[in-house]
């Protein structure tokens, strides 16, 4: 099948098989289809190959098929990928084991899924059970997925109004806010779910010191602090967790995206004793899953972490995340009413628009020029920057450049419009 009959093959089966709005506004903006990955660097079905600078919402950090990880898989694979159930399944103890010595404060135990939606179901659900307490408290724009507990603690209507009525008892407060989440947190709080950076929200950095009041304020209240690090984890912000930039540790914490080195897909909620004690002590099976903890995807997360250590990719994490918003200054320097703000930490950085709008036409002009970005979920205003820890210094100047070619063409159009 040559490459123009493959791209009309696959949108025909998405638009009939899969999701028709979605493959109309994906054909609209001129995907392609996704044929190999290999570093920082996608090639689609016209063999043209695009800079990653979206990695996959922050699933490649480690780039496309760390080798790595894909051996460790492979090898994994020719024993036993899944787990038969009636058995113990050491790929799972050895992550579990990782992951705690890895992880801040007392969190020693870990629930294994399969996607970050699932972490978030399991964190608002453990903190529900261990606590005996209702009400939980989210931000507004914060994300933690769309499955129905998840999705109730969205900090996005659109995404919640539809289906609702959705699990009573969630408060929303401003992001950053310490004060109005003291005044919500009180005796009958269950937990406060927080991202330690807001991604999907626009990747927003909180105050110095807020981290640390909500786990004060926690405390005070006799509530659990959960972290979602789904985005935040394993070395995108310049440490292995973000929370570490505060020195502030949760009583949950969910991981996923980069957990299985861009290979396979897993999830993770990390807790307390205190915390397990509580909801598997008299029901062991009180949370479980088919496929989680499967032994591939813990065979991936324990080379994931191994590369993340290795490559020292949280140091590299800041290098090249200040050249990169060091680059990106210079080009709102340059377009000063079209771009409001360049923020982040590490290598999840955010450029805010002035205007609506604005995100998507860059972000085209972007894709036309062979770099891929996109705008956050609950924030079309900005658009983020998640490459591959492993991006080089000439791939930044080169993301660089053409953001500025992109923002410098945009700039045109809509003068031409006005
Ligand atoms: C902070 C955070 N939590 C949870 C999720 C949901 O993860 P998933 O899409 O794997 O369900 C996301 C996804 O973007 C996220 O950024």
């Amino acid at each position: 099948m040559d490459s123009d009959a493959l791209h009309a093959t696959v949108v025909g089966q998405y638009q009939r098989h899969v999701n028709p709005a979605l493959a109309k506004l994906m054909a609209f903006a001129g995907f392609g289809v996704e044929v190999q990955g290999e570093g920082c660097w996608i090639t689609d079905h016209d063999g043209r190959k695009f800079l990653d600078c979206l990695g996959g919402y922050g699933v490649f950090s480690l780039g496309h098929r760390n080798p790595t990880v894909v051996e460790a898989v492979r090898a994994q694979l020719d024993r036993m990928p899944l787990s038969g159930k009636a058995f113990f399944n050491a790929a799972q103890g050895a992550l579990a084991e990782k992951l705690a010595s890895l992880a801040p404060g007392d969190l020693e135990f870990t629930f294994f899924c399969n996607s970050g939606a699932e972490a978030c179901e399991a964190a608002l659900k453990f903190a529900k059970g261990a606590t005996g307490r209702a009400k939980i408290v989210s931000t507004e724009g914060g994300y933690h997925g769309k499955t129905l507990g998840a999705l109730a603690a969205t900090g996005r209507s659109k995404y919640r109004k539809p289906f609702e009525p959705l699990m009573p008892g969630v408060q929303f407060v401003p992001y950053g806010d310490a004060e109005a989440l003291a005044a919500a947190v009180d005796g009958e709080t269950a937990c406060v779910i927080v991202e330690p950076i807001q991604g999907e929200g626009g990747i927003h950095v909180p105050p110095d010191g807020y981290l640390a009041s909500a786990r004060e304020v926690c405390d005070r209240a006799g509530a659990l602090l959960i972290f979602d690090e789904v985005q935040t984890g394993l070395g995108r912000t310049g440490t292995m967790f973000a929370c570490e930039h505060e020195g502030v540790a949760p009583d949950l914490m969910t991981l996923a995206k980069c957990l299985g080195g861009g290979v396979m897909p897993i999830g993770a909620l990390m807790g307390t004793r205190a915390v397990w004690d509580k909801v598997f002590s008299e029901n062991p099976i009180a949370h479980s899953s088919t496929f989680g903890g499967n032994a591939l995807a813990c065979a991936a997360g324990l080379a994931a972490l191994e590369v993340v250590e290795r490559d020292g990719l949280c140091a590299r994490a800041q290098v090249m995340g200040g050249k990169l918003v060091a680059g990106l200054q210079t080009v709102r320097a340059a377009q000063p009413e079209l771009i409001a703000e360049v923020r982040g930490r590490g290598l999840m950085v955010g450029v805010e628009f002035a205007m609506d709008e604005v995100g998507e036409l860059v972000v085209a002009q972007m894709m036309k020029r062979g770099v891929c970005v996109a705008y956050t979920l609950n924030n079309p205003r900005v658009i983020r920057f998640e490459p591959p820890l492993i991006i080089s210094e000439a791939e930044v100047d080169l993301a660089v450049r053409v953001f500025g070619e992109a923002v410098a063409e945009t700039a045109e159009l809509i003068a031409e419009l006005v």
